[in-house]
């Protein structure tokens, strides 16, 4: 073997100190847990976020390559913001980042990427803002995923998880918005980023507060770091205007408060639930409903929100919401009520306080998006149901005029539940009894009853209930 001259060895360190000096200039894996929600106003609004690593920022800034938003109405992209760190009070390896993008253009469809020369940079991905005016839209809808379990329990298909499954049934809807009423990710939040990803880099995601998402301080602290909504700081019910619709979020966990607990192994602190109602968002909800109400260019209200009112779950009922709740829906009557908790599907014919009533509001739960499914309370059904799976699932709505055409879609694809939702508009409209100021009906109420029990009859058949488990 030949020896090597100082020379050649010389140059063989210089070449490896130069390697290993180009290995450290290396950008980070990148941003990870892309995920987009509207700001205060969809059309013109919209809130990015991700993660990176621990420290990233510093690292970032101080090497000049400070992490931002490059976005634009082309793949040129052009503009660029600076993104900060959200404040995160407990240590992890992933800390989440956002930045409001505001005077978006209505309608457009933009492209943007995130991240910085030092930070890495995630792939070029675009959304879109709200239509200036309303047309036809599609929502998806799940609550209770966190990372998911394996579609069969005990497993014998470990190949995809069941959420996994869901969202992948998702992007074949390929929706306008989606809606997810609590219970994100079970407090593995690495886990859920990658989870929903694919869907939440191009849809916004609008959430609700779930029990598990906010019972303990460190989960609630974790939530408000990466679920950046629309609402002031430490309040968790908001409202958006998407088209026609009127949106509504509302916090389940609103009457539940800071106490101590020795049995917290995190802060020393619980989210109990008091027997008090919040007043403030009771007097929220009044306000959204019957703003709603009151506008003309709104036909469908649609609150959405995690622990139920209508449900036969194993949770089933919320008492205090059905006492302090149930009162202002049936009397606005949302077209609408997205609810979860209960990991099963469940879906109400148009009901007020339980009665099955041809104005009244449907109500949908939807809780089986990746945890472990519920059974139903009553192998009977209740007779304010109208469609029940205890499947992994999500919902469909696609919001046409005064319609709304919902499905409900099994991880594997299988149609589990078709319906239709008229706006109480024009539900009102078509059950207005005929004017015959010169006829006198021996029995008014007669015609009237017979109209409103024909309605509730066409209604009934729209909903076609394709399984009872
Ligand atoms: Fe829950």
């Amino acid at each position: 073997m030949k020896a090597r001259t100082p020379q050649v060895l010389l140059a063989t360190f210089i070449i490896a100190l130069l390697a290993a000096s180009s290995a450290a200039a290396q950008p980070s894996a990148g941003p990870m847990g892309l995920h987009i929600a509207y700001g205060a106003d969809p059309k013109t609004s919209m809130t990015v976020m991700f993660l990176l690593p621990s420290g990233m920022e510093d690292t970032a800034w101080s090497a000049g390559a400070p992490v931002v938003i490059q976005f634009g109405t082309s793949a040129s992209l052009g503009e660029q913001l600076p993104v900060f760190e959200r404040p995160a009070p407990y240590a992890q390896p992933w800390i989440p980042y956002a930045v409001a993008l505001t005077g978006l253009q209505p309608g457009t469809t933009y492209h943007y990427r995130v991240g910085s020369d030092v930070a890495g940079w995630s792939s070029i991905e675009t959304f879109k803002t709200a239509p200036a005016a309303p047309e036809p839209f599609t929502v998806t809808v799940w609550g209770d995923q966190g990372p998911g379990q394996y579609a069969t329990m005990p497993s014998t298909d470990t190949s995809e998880k069941a959420a996994d499954k869901v969202v992948a049934q998702a992007l074949k809807v390929a929706p306008d918005l989606h809606i997810h009423p609590g219970d994100l990710s079970y407090d593995d939040w690495d886990g859920w980023h990658r989870t929903v990803e694919p869907l939440a880099k191009n849809v916004p995601f609008m959430v609700s507060l779930g029990n598990h998402d906010g019972d303990e301080e460190r989960e609630l602290r974790q939530y408000e770091a990466r679920m950046v909504m629309p609402t002031p700081p430490g309040v968790h019910y908001y409202g958006f205007t998407y088209g026609n619709v009127r949106f509504v979020s509302l916090d389940t966990e609103a009457w539940c408060v800071l106490r101590a607990s020795t049995s917290n192994p995190y802060a020393g602190a619980h989210y109990g639930c008091t027997p008090e109602p919040n007043e403030a968002q009771l007097e929220f909800i009044r306000k959204e409903f019957q703003a709603a109400r009151d506008d003309p260019s709104i036909d469908f209200l649609v609150p959405f929100f995690h622990k139920p009112i209508v449900s036969d779950g194993r949770h089933g009922p919320t008492q205090g919401l059905v006492k302090w709740w149930l009162p202002l829906l049936d009397e606005f009557k949302p077209e609408l009520v997205l609810q979860a908790h209960d990991h099963l599907y469940e879906r109400s014919h148009p009901v007020v306080n339980f009665s099955v009533d041809p104005l009244g509001s449907v109500y949908l739960v939807s809780g089986g998006a990746g945890k472990s499914l519920y059974a139903f309370r009553n192998a009977t059904p209740p007779a304010w149901e109208a469609a029940r799976s205890a499947s992994y699932h999500l919902v469909s709505l696609r919001f046409d005029g005064q319609v709304i055409n919902g499905t409900a879609i099994g991880a594997d694809g299988a149609v589990l539940d078709t319906f239709q939702v008229s706006s109480l508009r024009s539900r009102m409209a078509n059950a207005t009894p005929p004017e015959t100021p010169h006829v006198s009906s021996p029995v008014p109420g007669v015609v009237w009853a017979g109209l409103v029990l024909a309605l509730s009859a066409v209604l009934s058949r729209r909903g076609t209930r394709k399984a009872h488990m």
